[in-house]
C-alpha cells in the first residue's frame, strides 16, 4: 500500500488508541447504556466485541487523541475526521460504535450506529457510518467478525454471512460465534475467497426484504468463480421483515440453527432463481432458461460441480449448454 511501514504502525496504534478511549466512554453516557439495554446486549458481549461509544460534539476524539499536527494528521489518514468550512472535526458523533478488526484482531475501521429516533422533518442522519477506504481498510476484503469467530473456533465446519453488525452480535451472543458480515456493500469475489479459505461451507444469510434478496443474488455471482475443491454454498432465506438479529431472539439458538441447516444448496437456488418467470413447458421458455444460465456457469472453474451444472442445464433445457466461447477454448485445451 502506499502508506509506509512505519506510518501504518502508528496508524494501527492510533485505532487502537480510538477504540479504547470509545469503550470508556461506553458507561459514562445514559443514552449509550439504554440504548444497549433496548438492543439486550450483554456486558460479555459488548465487552467482545469492544462496543463503545462516540459522545455528541465535535471534537471529542480530537481533543483526546489528536494533540499535535502529526496526531491530527494520522487521525485524518485513519478516516476518523469528516471536514467541513472550519476545518477538521469528529467523523462519528453520538453514534454506538463497533470497532472493526482485521484477521489479526487489530482495529482497521469502525461502524457508528445512531441511537436517536430520526427526526419528525428535515434530514435524518444515516443509520450506520462506516470508516470510509483508508490505508488499512478495504471494505471489499473485510469482514467484521472474523476475527471473533477464529478465536471462537479451533475449526470451522461452516461460516454464515449475515448484512449487520447487530445480526453478527446477536448470533454471537445466542451461541452461534459462526457468522461475520460484509459492511454495508455487496459481497465480493475476494469476500468469498476469504470465507471459503475459513470453512468449506459458506451460508449466506440476508435479510428477508427486498435488499435481503437482491444481496443474496451478488453473492451467488461472487461466489461462482471460487467454487472449487468441493466448497459449497448455501442461502438461507428469512421470513419477511426479519434479519437475524430479531429471528435468533425469537427463535433461539436451536431454532436458528435448524434454518441454517435447511438452507438451499446454490444450484437450487440457482434453477429456482432463473426459472421463476419461465414456463418450463415451452421451447422458449427453456431457451430463456440456458439463455441466463450459460454466462453464469461459464463463470464456476473445471472441476466437478460444473460438470453437473452444465448437466443440469441440458436435463432442464434440452439445450447442450453450450459454453461462452472463451470457456470452451480453455476446455479444449486441457491435457
Ligand atoms: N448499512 C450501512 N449504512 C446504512 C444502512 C445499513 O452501512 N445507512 C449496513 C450496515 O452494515 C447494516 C447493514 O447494512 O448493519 C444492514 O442494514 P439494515 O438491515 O438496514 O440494518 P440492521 O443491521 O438491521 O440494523 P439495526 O438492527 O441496528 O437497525
Ligand atoms: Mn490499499
Ligand atoms: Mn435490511
Ligand atoms: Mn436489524
Ligand atoms: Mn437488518
Amino acid at each position: 500500500d502506499a502508506a509506509p511501514r512505519e506510518d501504518k504502525t502508528d496508524l494501527y496504534s492510533l485505532l487502537e488508541d480510538a477504540a479504547s478511549w470509545y469503550e470508556r466512554e461506553l458507561p459514562r453516557h445514559a443514552d449509550a447504556q439504554a440504548y444497549c439495554k433496548k438492543r439486550g446486549l450483554d456486558p460479555e458481549t459488548i465487552k467482545r466485541f469492544r462496543i463503545g461509544w462516540a459522545p455528541a460534539g465535535y471534537d471529542g476524539v480530537m481533543k483526546a487523541l489528536g494533540n499535535s499536527t502529526r496526531r491530527r494528521d494520522l487521525l485524518d489518514q485513519a478516516g476518523m475526521l469528516a471536514s467541513g468550512d472550519r476545518g477538521k472535526y469528529d467523523r462519528f458523533r453520538e453514534r454506538l460504535m463497533f470497532p472493526i478488526l482485521d484477521r489479526r484482531g487489530r482495529v482497521i475501521a469502525f461502524g457508528g450506529r445512531v441511537v436517536q429516533a430520526a427526526p419528525a422533518s428535515g434530514q435524518a442522519p444515516p443509520k450506520y457510518l462506516n470508516s470510509p477506504e483508508t490505508p488499512l481498510f478495504h471494505k471489499g476484503r473485510e469482514l467484521f467478525a472474523l476475527w471473533q469467530v477464529k478465536q471462537a473456533n479451533q475449526s470451522l465446519a461452516r461460516i454464515v454471512v449475515v448484512e449487520g453488525y447487530m445480526d453478527v452480535i446477536a448470533l454471537h451472543q445466542a451461541g452461534l460465534p459462526i457468522a461475520v458480515a460484509t459492511l454495508g456493500t455487496a459481497t465480493t469475489p475476494d469476500h468469498t475467497e476469504i470465507l471459503f479459505r475459513a470453512a468449506p461451507d459458506v451460508v449466506f444469510c440476508f435479510d428477508g426484504d427486498r435488499a435481503g434478496r437482491a444481496a443474496a443474488w451478488k453473492a451467488l455471482e461472487a461466489a461462482l468463480p471460487r467454487l472449487r475443491d468441493g466448497r459449497q454454498a448455501y442461502f438461507l432465506f428469512l421470513p419477511d421483515g426479519e434479519d437475524p438479529d430479531s429471528l435468533v431472539r425469537k427463535e433461539g439458538k436451536d431454532g436458528f440453527e435448524k434454518r441454517i441447516k435447511e438452507a438451499m444448496p446454490l444450484s437450487d437456488y440457482f434453477f429456482s432463481e432463473l426459472s421463476h418467470d419461465v414456463d418450463m413447458g415451452s421451447l422458449d421458455g427453456r431457451a430463456r432458461l440456458a439463455e441466463r444460465a450459460r454466462p453464469l456457469i461459464g463463470k464456476l472453474p473445471d472441476g466437478a460441480f460444473r460438470d453437473l451444472m452444465v448437466q443440469e442445464l441440458e436435463k432442464r433445457s434440452g439445450v447442450g449448454a453450450n459454453l461462452p466461447a472463451s470457456v470452451l477454448h480453455r476446455v479444449a485445451h486441457q491435457p
